[in-house]
């Protein structure tokens, strides 16, 4: 699916609000995500870490949860904003997040302050993946 230059700046805009109000007190690596659903609406989330590091969540994870307590079930497009020497692409627990929510053609656009850098479908980021289907039968 092709993401309109104007939907992409929305979802842009989006991440980068959400990027700037991480809790990232320990890495210090702020990161937004936004996700865009299945009817048209855009969902934001940033990381929030945690004194006990493990329990810290990705910004993915976040806007994941926005989009479903909004009543989404199904992410058309996902873009995920960093800073870095290189993209900022989502972690593999991340990976496995969005597969729950997408199909393996949704694009994953890999953005910095300035831009989107690289896009990518969730089945290049997640090959083979295991989803619900395979809980179904189907
Ligand atoms: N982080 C994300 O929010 N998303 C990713 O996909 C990569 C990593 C966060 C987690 C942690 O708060 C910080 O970046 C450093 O790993």
């Amino acid at each position: 699916m092709q993401i309109p230059p104007s939907t992409q700046d929305a979802l842009l805009a989006a991440a980068l609000a959400a990027r700037e109000k991480a809790y990232a007190p320990y890495s210090r690596f702020l990161v937004g995500a936004a996700v865009l659903d299945e009817q048209g609406r855009i969902h934001a989330g940033c990381n929030v870490e945690n004194a006990a590091y493990p329990q810290g969540l990705c910004a993915e994870a976040g806007a994941l949860s926005a989009m479903v307590m909004a009543g989404g079930r199904k992410a058309v497009a996902v873009l995920v904003v960093g800073v870095a020497d290189s993209p900022v692409t989502p972690c593999g627990g991340c990976r496995q997040k969005l597969r729950e929510f997408a199909a393996g053609d949704m694009p994953v656009l890999i953005a910095n302050a300035q831009g989107v850098l690289l896009e990518l479908t969730l089945e290049q980021l997640l090959p083979h993946s295991f989803g619900p289907e395979h809980l179904s039968g189907s």
